[in-house]
């Protein structure tokens, strides 16, 4: 078993955020609205993308090599954006790392139990997200519910490529929502970085009144309690940075998530695995 790590943290360390490409970003985005003085590191891991349809085993590997590349960079916090990985490393991270961590499917499932009548709950997710069935356990610790899962491994590709809109992309969330919108669900999860990017497209083939649950925001309110909790909350020191790493082509992850994030994206620095 690999030794816990002793981790000194102070408050105005920074927070690491890590997912395998730039869909986390969206999570970023929203963490530093809502903590607009915490520090923030990124690390995409866009030589391995997709987790989606990788084993478990896969996963748990390169999460574990980013979480000690964010340790060694002196984070506070770590945040799983990537839902995949959250539903396949999180408890092992957790065992391995003494800074807290946070994963998205938690607050997710919280979340949707809280907003969802019926109980009956929509989770949309990758291959992986959805095999590994963390959504329908993690909503029924909290409430039984019927959990009903489609997994949309085009929906990740189709926002790669910017097309959120248009015949290509209504054909293909028609195709993956029939089946679920069957089960008269009331609240969906959007189980995946990616999906909020797709907001629009989806809420054009779904009924008003489905309630949209978009982990990037519910896990942004988490880390607020936990950083709280702490009393690890950055106070104002002037000295607040953002820097963004990939494991591969930062040039194309600039310009992808130029299209995305919410400022100009700079400095991406390519990280090899021998360096981590
Ligand atoms: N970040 C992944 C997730 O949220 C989607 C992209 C991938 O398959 O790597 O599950």
């Amino acid at each position: 078993m690999q030794r816990r790590k002793e981790t000194k943290v102070l408050s105005n360390n920074p927070i690491g955020i890590f997912d395998s490409g730039f869909g986390g970003l969206t999570v970023m985005s929203k963490i530093n609205k809502l903590l607009p003085l915490e520090s923030l590191i990124y690390f995409g891991d866009t030589a391995h993308i997709p987790y989606g349809s990788k084993s478990k085993n896969a996963v748990v590997r390169f999460s574990k090599e980013i979480a000690s590349f964010l340790i060694k960079n002196h984070v506070k916090l770590i945040v799983i954006a990537c839902n995949t990985a959250s539903a396949f490393a999180l408890s092992i991270l957790k065992r391995t790392f003494d800074v807290p961590i946070v994963g998205v499917i938690e607050s997710g499932a919280k979340a949707s139990v809280l907003a969802s009548k019926s109980k009956n709950i929509g989770v949309i997710g990758t291959e992986g997200t959805v095999n590994s069935e963390s959504y329908i356990n993690e909503i029924n610790k909290i409430s039984k519910s019927n959990v009903y899962q489609q997994s949309c491994p085009l929906f990740v590709p189709l926002v790669e490529e910017g097309w959120i809109s248009g015949k290509i992309a209504d054909a293909v969330v028609k195709k993956y929502m029939v089946p679920l919108l069957k089960k008269h669900i009331d609240t969906l999860v959007l189980g995946c970085t990616h999906y909020p990017l797709l907001k629009g497209i989806l809420r054009k083939n779904i009924n008003e009144k489905i309630v949209f649950i978009d982990s990037a925001e519910t896990v942004a309110q988490e880390i607020v309690n936990v950083l709280k909790q702490k009393s690890l909350l950055a106070t104002n020191d002037g000295n607040k940075f953002l820097k963004f790493y990939v494991s591969d082509n930062p040039k194309k992850f600039q310009t992808i998530g130029n299209k995305f994030f919410w400022k100009k994206i700079h400095n991406v620095k390519k990280i090899d695995m021998e360096q981590r």
